[in-house]
């Protein structure tokens, strides 16, 4: 059994803007059915402190530097778990309207004191809080938010393991010289090899250089981040650490997905009793004021409408799809270019393409139960999440060879069809002409080949890809981090 303090930025139910919520959510307490006492910290946001149970305050008050007011610590309950859940209060920094990590105008310019605060009350929790004898023999932590955590205890002589997840390395918390300065950080970490990249100050680089593991979040995109490509000038470190690095593929929580009883949906279904998918089609198709057809293929999009998930190669073949026989519902925000362009498209073909901008957990729900197929043309995608569930509710993916949709997604090829492994539709460049070629191969077996498409549901809703094997492989990870 191995006591680990699981430190993250966000965490589905109380708090989620995209992927590592939902592992968040999901991870800690799958190891702790596996017998681990994982705990989870994270700031606290006013909408963590609505929705976290049995809310208590832990620690009145705890003198941390750079904080601008004193900060509390609460205990609480992840709702329908049993993972406690430490709240680092700091109102100030974490009491205000608007996203977690900044409003429409952009990003917090404040954020670098925020997650410094935030990771120095994490490394304050490791050297014993006044009130709690619970100590981690292991500390994750998780993208940029908590890169100096692993930093800062690598100047502690006594300190737990370290273990630093990249879920995305294209978000790397880079600010200047001048910061690094002002957040008093120790000098010691300004090098080439901590914290400092060309003259600045790079949170990730302390969870990169210092942690005593690195893991991301599928094999591919382990082997990507040590390319060029993909290594945003930090695959020469990664390369470096290699043997530390492991590419663990994230899991889907089928409690909260699963299309047999999945509360968001008006019809439930399974491969076995296959109905309620097309109620649901015609449920969403009536939600976004689209004619009702069962006989029209509809195809989804859930997510951030930025370039990372190819949203922009969507908008510009979307025009030239509007002549074939096809509908296509969107959901998402990000970029406000993409978001107005999407809504254009959707003024301009209402019979065809509708559009709802912003976030909507029960509507994200019902497109992966009533679309038939899921577009993912991601340019980059660590792990990705949606293709999962796309997986399970037999939505088929139509995705880009990349990182975690490579990992887990099989093109409909006639050999992976005749063998039965087919579950979605694969293409390797990121450009319109491939991904124009893909629909057609879509169109071409949803409407000549009903057999076909329906044995690929079959295949693509049997896959799993549950929780159970990763947090295995990561409770292994955390032993072995243990002993060297
Ligand atoms: P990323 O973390 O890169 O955004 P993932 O595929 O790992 O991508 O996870 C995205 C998660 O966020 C999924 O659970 C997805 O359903 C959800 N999501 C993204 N955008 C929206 C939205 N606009 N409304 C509801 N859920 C969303
Ligand atoms: C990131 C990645 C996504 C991954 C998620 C959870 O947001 O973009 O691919 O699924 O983290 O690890």
């Amino acid at each position: 059994m191995t006591t680990v303090l699981f430190a993250t930025s966000e965490v589905h139910p109380l708090v989620k803007t995209g992927g590592l919520a939902d592992i968040s959510g999901s991870l800690p307490p799958a190891l702790r059915a596996l017998g681990h006492d994982v705990r989870l910290i994270l700031p606290a946001y006013p909408q963590v402190l609505a929705r976290c149970e049995r809310l208590m305050t832990l620690v009145k008050l705890i003198p941390l530097q750079g904080a601008p007011t004193p900060v509390r610590i609460l205990e609480g309950i992840l709702p329908d778990t049993d993972v406690p859940v430490y709240l680092v209060d700091c109102p100030t920094y974490f009491d205000r309207m608007g996203g977690i990590y900044g409003d429409a105008t952009g990003d917090w310019p404040d954020n670098p004191q925020r997650f410094t605060l935030f990771s120095r009350a994490v490394v304050a929790l490791t050297k014993g809080w006044p009130g709690l004898v619970w100590k981690p023999e292991v500390v994750h932590c998780n993208d940029w938010q908590t890169g100096l955590v692993p930093a800062l205890l690598s100047l502690e002589e006594y300190r737990p393991k370290t273990i630093f997840t990249i879920h995305n390395l294209s978000y790397q918390g880079v600010f200047s010289w001048g910061t690094f300065v002002e957040l008093g950080l120790p000098m010691g970490l300004w090098s080439l090899e901590g914290l400092e990249f060309y003259g600045r100050l790079s949170f990730i680089k302390g969870g990169l250089a210092y942690a005593d593991r690195l893991t991301t979040v599928s094999p591919t995109y382990a082997r990507e981040i040590r390319t060029p490509t993909f290594g945003y000038g930090l695959e020469g470190l990664i390369e470096s650490r290699a043997e530390r690095l492991f590419g663990i593929l994230n899991g889907a929580n089928y409690d909260h997905w699963d299309p047999q009883n999945d509360p968001y949906l008006p019809y439930h279904y399974s491969a076995a009793d296959f109905s309620g998918k097309s109620a649901n089609k015609a449920a969403l198709q009536r939600h976004f004021g689209l004619p009702v057809r069962s006989d029209v293929v509809l195809f989804g999009f859930v997510g951030r409408m930025v370039e990372q998930k190819g949203f922009d190669l969507v908008l510009s073949c979307l025009p030239e799809w509007t002549q074939h026989q096809l509908q296509i519902v969107v959901l998402g925000s990000g970029d406000p270019v993409f978001e107005q362009g999407s809504q254009v498209l959707a003024t301009r073909f209402p019979a065809q393409v509708a559009v709802r901008v912003g976030y909507d957990e029960a509507l994200a729900h019902l497109i992966e139960a009533g679309a038939d197929a899921f577009l993912m043309p991601s340019r980059f995608e660590p792990c990705g999440l949606n293709q999962l569930y796309s997986l399970r509710y037999g939505t088929l993916p139509v995705v880009r060879r990349t990182g975690g949709l490579a990992d887990t997604v099989v093109d409909a090829t006639p050999e992976n069809i005749a063998a039965g492994r087919a579950t979605g539709f694969v293409f390797n460049a990121a450009t319109q002409a491939s991904l124009n070629k893909t629909l057609v191969r879509v169109l071409n077996l949803y409407y000549n080949n009903p057999t076909i498409w329906k044995r690929m549901i079959e295949f693509a809703m049997a896959a799993d890809y549950g929780w159970d094997k990763s947090a295995r492989t990561y409770a292994d990870l955390y032993q072995h981090a243990m002993v060297g």
